[in-house]
């Protein structure tokens, strides 16, 4: 029975990861999805718990360990789940993602430790690197591309986490990307040789792969602009999944392997879909510098052009208020200043106007993939509402006003007409064909690209200066007012 019920598990687990992670890709769905795929993984882990015996027939056991460590994790992957505000979710992201990488790393080096334990240096000495060639090739790789992909991720996180709350600026040095190409090939070279040749001090050579693997990961990470980060952490997580598939290999467990490919293409795929979105290869993202250190920090030195004008509260109330369509462009700045559910207000308040009303999503607004989604989605707005950037594209030129809600670098022109822009090529929410532009922001400083934008200048465009919440709170309350 036990023969059956461990690999059922398992395929139950495999299963339910695609379906959450099939569910993930709706918002409607996506809560679900992310349920689905944990009670696969909470089934994963105790069927091993419980069912797994080794060859000998011996249980897992440790159980004092295995429990304190899955409740404490418990408590504490719980508590910063809920504590975190929405700006810092990359920030978790990658500590977690790092917490995996550094997972697929230590499983390496116990299996590693397993396959020499009881061998003291004197008898490795005498057996003259013969007890190494008795390590099977296929294990042994396994075991080093595990400790080589985690480590690195695992390192590269952590210095992502850091960059992302400031805590690690921004640092590179003259032909620091030549040292990191010099770095790899220096890991490729020592893996081939360790493999083929096991050499007598082939222990010395695992730890000085893993150190320079480590090195590696905060020397890739470092020079990155913090504006980057998001790809980034998609890409370590795309690490972190391979690491976690070949330690799938090494257990023979085909629901790690099938989680760990899962991770893997996911986030290749997100990392891809990311810089499309951008217009930007993944090698300008990973040497290009773009952005400052921390999220949002905005350019030094760049300077106001032409006049731009505002707008009083009262004007923009009646102009929505007479509407009979408006267009909203959620960005950062409606996730800094928590403004989701005034929104929502606004948008009801509207709606009992007789005024039809649409959210322009661009698909790197905010800081991380479906931020705006999950932020509306919080408040309740519906699913409905939500339009994809070419679907709002479409509706803008019958909309008679568009509200731009702390959003800057997804709706600056410079990306369809100034070629010298950082960002030119990346596609936008076109919010100049619709009747009127209302930006709603604190201050005439840059987004995330740290550059100038036009759209503010332009005669379609009125400022309302203000941090969203509040500037939305008076909104509402002037248009029920009306
Ligand atoms: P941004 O271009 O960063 O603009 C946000 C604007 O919000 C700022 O100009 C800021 O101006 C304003 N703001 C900040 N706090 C505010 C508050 N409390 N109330 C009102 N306004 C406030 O944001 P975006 O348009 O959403 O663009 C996203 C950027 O992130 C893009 O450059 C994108 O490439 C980058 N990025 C995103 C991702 C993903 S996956 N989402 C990944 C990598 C990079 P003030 O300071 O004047 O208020």
């Amino acid at each position: 029975m036990q023969n059956i019920l461990l690999p059922l598990s398992y395929l139950i687990g495999s299963i339910t990861f695609i379906i959450g992670l099939k569910m993930l890709s709706h918002p409607d769905s996506a809560r679900k999805g992310n349920l689905v795929a944990a009670a696969g993984m909470v089934i994963a882990i105790f069927a091993t718990i419980f069912l797994y015996h080794n060859e000998n027939g011996e249980p897992l056991g440790n159980y004092l360990w295995i429990f304190a460590g899955l409740i404490i994790g418990t408590i504490v992957g719980t508590l910063a789940a809920k504590k975190v505000q929405m700006t810092a979710m990359p920030e978790m992201v990658s500590l977690f993602n790092g917490m995996g990488g550094a997972c697929a790393m230590l499983i390496s080096i116990i299996e590693f430790k397993h396959l020499t334990h009881g061998l003291d240096a004197e008898v490795m000495e005498e057996s003259a690197g013969q007890f190494f060639t008795t390590i099977q090739t296929g294990m042994f790789i396994t075991i080093v591309l595990g400790m080589i992909i985690g480590g690195v991720s695992f390192a590269g996180s952590i210095i992502a986490w850091g960059k992302l709350n400031g805590k690690i600026k921004d640092r590179s040095f003259n032909g620091q990307h030549i040292v990191n190409i010099l770095l790899l090939l220096v890991i490729a070279a020592l893996t081939v040789y360790m493999i083929t040749f096991r050499p007598v001090t082939t222990i010395t050579f695992f730890y000085a792969i893993l150190a320079i693997a480590l090195l590696y990961g905060v020397l890739f990470v470092l020079p990155i602009g913090g504006a980057d980060m998001p790809v980034v952490i998609s890409l370590l997580n795309s690490f972190t999944g391979v690491a976690a598939a070949f330690g799938g290999f090494l257990y023979n467990n085909p629901v790690m392997l099938t989680g760990g490919i899962l991770v893997g293409s996911a986030g290749t795929i997100l990392t891809i879909l990311m810089c499309n979105a951008m217009n930007r290869s993944l090698k300008n993202v990973l040497i290009g510098s773009f952005g400052g250190n921390k999220a949002g920090g905005g350019a030094a030195g760049s300077k106001e052009q032409g006049h731009y004008k505002e707008i009083s509260m009262n004007d923009t109330a009646t102009l929505m208020a007479y509407a009979q369509k408006v267009v909203i462009i959620p960005g950062y700045g409606l996730a800094v200043a928590q403004a989701q559910h005034i929104c929502h207000e606004l948008e009801k308040t509207l709606e009992d106007k007789g005024v039809d009303v649409f959210y322009g999503i661009h698909p790197v607004a905010g800081r991380m993939p479906g931020h705006m989604n999950v932020l509306l989605a919080e408040a309740d707005v519906p699913y409905e509402k939500l339009l994809e950037m070419e679907d709002a594209n479409e509706q803008m030129s019958s909309a008679n006003v568009v509200l731009i809600l702390g959003a800057n670098d997804v709706v600056n022109p410079a990306a369809n007409e100034d070629p010298s822009s950082p960002i030119y090529g990346m596609p936008i929410l076109e919010v100049e064909k619709a009747e009127h532009v209302i930006v709603n922001k604190r201050s005439m400083k840059p987004g995330y690209a740290g550059i100038e934008n036009e759209l503010f200048f332009r005669p379609k465009t009125s400022m309302l200066f203000g941090d969203a919440k509040k500037v939305l709170q008076d909104l509402v309350a002037e248009l029920k007012g009306m």
